[in-house]
């Protein structure tokens, strides 16, 4: 039977950390409320305690602290968002799992390959739930398409052209942090690259290969960073640039999927005057489907199905008969719309329901095994950057 109640807990109290600690808080309030247990916000982490204190203040957590190492050892906690920069993610997990937590780890699952693995082996082995926090299969407007796409309404699909171009590091006053420091391929391929290529096997499946990887770092030095900057994003130092940017501000890529569409990404966190742009087109034979989070209601669908003559790239908007849309909010009609800040609700609704054993229908959050895969993709562009764009195959 389930719990009658769960405890949660968000290490990490950033831009993604405020995220989930609102995500735990409106979990119940979507769906319905059947067999859902009370879930009780216990606490926060960040090592800068001025965050934790806020966000628990704002979101309604009973307490806060600046050491995760509080959070692993409290035995009146069951699940855990993992929501700090991606080199600190093993550490964090493998002991999160040893004492018995769930844990919902935010991608990418590390900022390196043997972590990645790591974390894939130690989930092989536990006996809790894990997760990978790739949230935008959860966007009503792009789990449409990937059902589009999926039940042959588009055709075969043969291409997708994908863009996750974002502004947080165009300005070359913004210091440095967590997110500039790493191999090539964890910039902005990491960052902003991981969500796009989910989205990409999401809709057209496996990828099977890569080529013509190419990485740009274009801000080669940025100044140090003031105490407790938070999402990379606005902060200004007035310093001197003396910090080295070590990984990717650009990154581009061909992928090619097992079922024989090819495609190709670009990513940025450079793009000057786009924060957070995700774009892309599913072309397929008997139709294609596009879709800009900056027009986050809607998908625009061009098919076969209206009479010669009057075809043409038409809006539809997101509704109730989009995965995730009735009971998604308050207001779940038509126009309305939803943005990237209900997925992270949804995503951690579906883990809840792995942890309580409750079958809503709800995909499963991708495992930490997917997210290992998602790294080996990331590492196959980066070794085909290094061969001059030579063609890398997904092991
Ligand atoms: N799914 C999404 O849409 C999405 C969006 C943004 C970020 N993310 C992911 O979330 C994670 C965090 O990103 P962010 O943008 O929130 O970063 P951020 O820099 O805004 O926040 C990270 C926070 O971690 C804190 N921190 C640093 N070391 C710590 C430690 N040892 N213990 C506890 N706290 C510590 C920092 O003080 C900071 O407040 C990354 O893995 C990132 O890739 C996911």
């Amino acid at each position: 039977m389930a719990p009658k109640t769960v405890s949660v807990a968000v290490i990490g109290a950033g831009m993604a950390g405020r995220t989930h600690a609102n995500a735990w808080r409106q979990v119940g309030t979507v769906f319905g409320t059947e067999g859902v247990p009370n879930v009780r916000l216990a606490a926060i982490c960040d090592a800068y305690l001025p965050f934790a204190e806020s966000a628990a203040k704002s979101y309604g957590y009973e307490r806060a602290t600046a050491d995760w190492h509080d959070i692993v050892a409290a035995d009146d906690i069951d699940i855990v968002s993992i929501v700090v920069a991606n080199r600190l993610h093993r550490e964090i997990a493998e002991a999160l799992v040893k004492a018995g937590k769930h844990v919902l780890c935010e991608k990418p699952l590390t900022d390196n390959l043997d972590d990645a693995k790591a974390m894939a082996e130690i989930e092989a082995g536990a006996d809790v739930v894990t997760g990978i926090g790739f949230g935008y299969r959860r966007h009503p407007s792009i789990a449409e398409i990937a059902k589009l796409a999926d039940e042959g309404s588009l055709g075969q699909v043969m291409q997708f052209e994908g863009r996750y171009w974002c502004d947080y590091g165009a300005d070359p006053d913004v210091p440095i942090a967590w997110r500039y420091k790493g191999p090539m391929g964890s910039g902005a391929l990491g960052d902003v690259g991981s969500h796009i290529t989910d989205v990409a096997e999401f809709i057209c499946g496996p990828i099977k290969a890569v080529n013509g990887g190419t990485f740009a770092t274009v801000i080669d030095k940025r100044p140090p960073a003031v105490e407790g900057v938070s999402g990379g994003r606005g902060a200004t130092t007035g310093a001197e640039a003396t910090e080295t940017v070590e990984n990717d501000d650009i990154a581009k890529f061909n992928i090619i999927f097992e079922s024989g569409a090819i495609g190709s990404i670009g990513v940025s966190r450079v793009a000057f005057g786009l924060p957070n742009s995700l774009q892309f087109d599913v072309f397929g034979t008997k139709g294609r489907a596009s879709f800009d989070l900056a027009r986050s209601g809607e998908i625009t669908l061009d098919d076969t199905n209206s009479p010669v003559g009057l075809r043409g790239p038409k809006q539809v908007l997101s509704g109730p008969d989009f995965p995730y849309y009735k009971g998604g909010s308050s207001m779940d009609f038509s126009g309305v719309g939803n943005t990237q800040i209900e997925q992270f609700t949804y995503q951690c609704r579906a883990f809840l329901d792995s942890v309580i054993g409750l079958d809503e229908g709800l995909p499963p959050v991708p495992s930490w095994a997917h997210g290992y895969r998602a790294m080996r993709i990331a590492d196959a562009v980066a070794r085909s950057a290094a061969d001059g764009g030579a063609t890398v195959e997904i092991d």
